[in-house]
């Protein structure tokens, strides 16, 4: 069949997605109007990819990747990112329809990370693995390495390196004090733990009990020290310190006598100081201490009756025989029947041990001459005595009257109507006794009683 137009007559049929071409065309080649020429191969210069690939869909087939109209797909290769057109087309004027290039890919550079250090493959290029280490002492947390992915990101997230080693610490050795002479405690030191740790040269070494170098009671005390690294890893340690008090047996005091000891009474280095009581007097040592050994030293002291001789010629050596051991109190009536003397001698008898106690020995004097008694208890004093006595304190035959003298044989006080015993007391105490005795005596407060 003969078309009777002199037309040409192009019909192209794409069927889209298969990439092949089918096309039918018919032309009668007449006018030579259109220039372009479906036909060349080389229309537009082949087209080309550095690092990557030219898909090209051609009307004319697979050799005619740059005729016109031919239509590419850019795509870079991996690890390669394409910039300009994704899609290209030959075009009228021998030019394709845009530009295009493959860039290579990077990831961005990796951070460092704390106590570790990372090496990789290929540097920070798409497919590069990045290993990563921790320091001594550091564990690492999370995936030990990165790939560089084709896309330009790091695999997963970054590690970390942490401490999990615990430090280490080791305790002094336990120990065991005597307690220090005269005391209950003991001094004890040592010298501070030092800990060590993997990751960390410093720490912080924090003692749980009595410091070093203080006095520690007697007893067990645990001493704990307890440490922690930067990551808060712990590590502790313990010893004991044992203060031991060593003991005498209990010291008792002789009959009439009573101690007084310092200290604790019977613990090493305490010393304990014997008494006589009142009329009493000390044969042996004064003092005896508790030694390292659990013993006394010395030998046990006794208390002795003091011996008075009554029947001597004269006053003064009556008053010798009390100078600076016992303490005087004259009691001088006109008679027995003196109703003040009775009073007062009933009260005195009441107060017989307190006046013991406190070094009193009492001395009568009774009625006038040729019927008049001097006497210390059952004791008669000899007249020249009696009369010395008088004079020399200035006491009264006529009324009834009382001189208190001390250690030293001084007049002190003088009563002239009878006293109770806490009166004669009270005084006594506040001013004939010095600090040591009223100490004493308080310590045996009940002991009267
Ligand atoms: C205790 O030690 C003292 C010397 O310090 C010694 O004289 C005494 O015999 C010792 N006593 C005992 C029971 O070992
Ligand atoms: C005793 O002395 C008083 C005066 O104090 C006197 O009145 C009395 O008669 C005396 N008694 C004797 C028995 O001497």
């Amino acid at each position: 069949m003969r078309l009777s137009r002199s037309v040409a007559v192009f019909i192209l049929f794409f069927t889209a997605g298969s990439g092949t071409t089918v096309y039918e065309n018919e032309f009668t080649e007449e006018d030579t109007t259109p220039q372009l020429d479906y036909t060349n191969p080389y229309w537009c210069h082949p087209p080309g990819l550095t690092n990557g690939e030219v898909t090209c869909h051609s009307p004319r087939g697979r050799a005619y990747r740059s005729t016109l109209g031919t239509r590419c797909q850019m795509s870079c290769d991996r690890g390669y990112k394409l910039l300009g057109r994704r899609s290209i087309m030959c075009l009228a004027n021998r030019r394709w329809s845009g530009t295009a290039y493959c860039r290579k890919m990077r990831c961005h550079m990796l951070p460092l990370i704390y106590h570790g250090r990372y090496t990789c493959t290929q540097g920070f290029m798409v497919d590069s693995r990045c290993d990563f280490t921790c320091d001594t002492g550091y564990r690492i947390e999370g995936e030990p390495s990165r790939i560089c992915q084709h896309r330009g990101s790091w695999s997963g997230v970054q590690p970390v390196c942490s401490d999990t080693d615990p430090p280490k610490i080791k305790c002094p050795p336990s120990r065991l004090k005597v307690a220090e002479p005269g005391k209950l405690t003991a001094k004890v030191t040592w010298d501070p733990p030092t800990a060590t740790d993997t990751a960390h040269k410093s720490l912080d070494v924090i003692l749980v009990g009595q410091e070093p170098g203080t006095d520690f009671k007697e007893g067990l005390h645990i001493i704990r020290y307890k440490v922690f690294d930067q990551a808060r890893n712990r590590a502790a340690c313990k010893f004991i310190v044992r203060v031991e008090v060593r003991r005498c047996p209990e010291l008792f005091p002789p009959l009439h006598s009573y101690l007084s000891c310092s200290s604790d009474g019977n613990n090493y280095g305490a010393t304990c100081e014997y008494h006589c009581e009142g009329g009493y007097e000390r044969r042996g040592v004064s003092s005896r201490v508790c030694q390292f050994n659990r013993s006394w030293g010395g030998d046990p002291a006794e208390c002795v009756s003091i011996e008075i001789k009554a029947d001597v010629k004269t006053a003064p050596a009556l008053l010798d025989q009390f100078y600076e051991k016992r303490r005087l109190l004259i009691v001088s009536a006109p008679n027995m029947s003196d109703p003040d003397y009775q009073l007062q001698n009933i009260m005195t008898q009441k107060a017989d041990c307190g006046l013991a106690l406190r070094h009193v020995t009492v001395i009568e004097l009774l009625g006038s001459p040729p019927r008049e008694t001097g006497r210390i208890k059952e004791s008669l004093l000899q007249p020249q005595v009696i009369e010395g006595l008088r004079q020399a304190f200035r006491i009264s035959r006529s009324y009834f009257s009382m001189v208190l003298l001390d250690e030293l044989g001084l007049d002190r006080e003088r009563f002239i109507s009878p006293v109770g015993s806490d009166e004669l007391f009270s005084y006594i105490d506040s001013f004939l006794l010095d600090e040591e005795e009223r100490e004493k005596l308080e310590l045996r407060s009940d002991f009267c009683d």
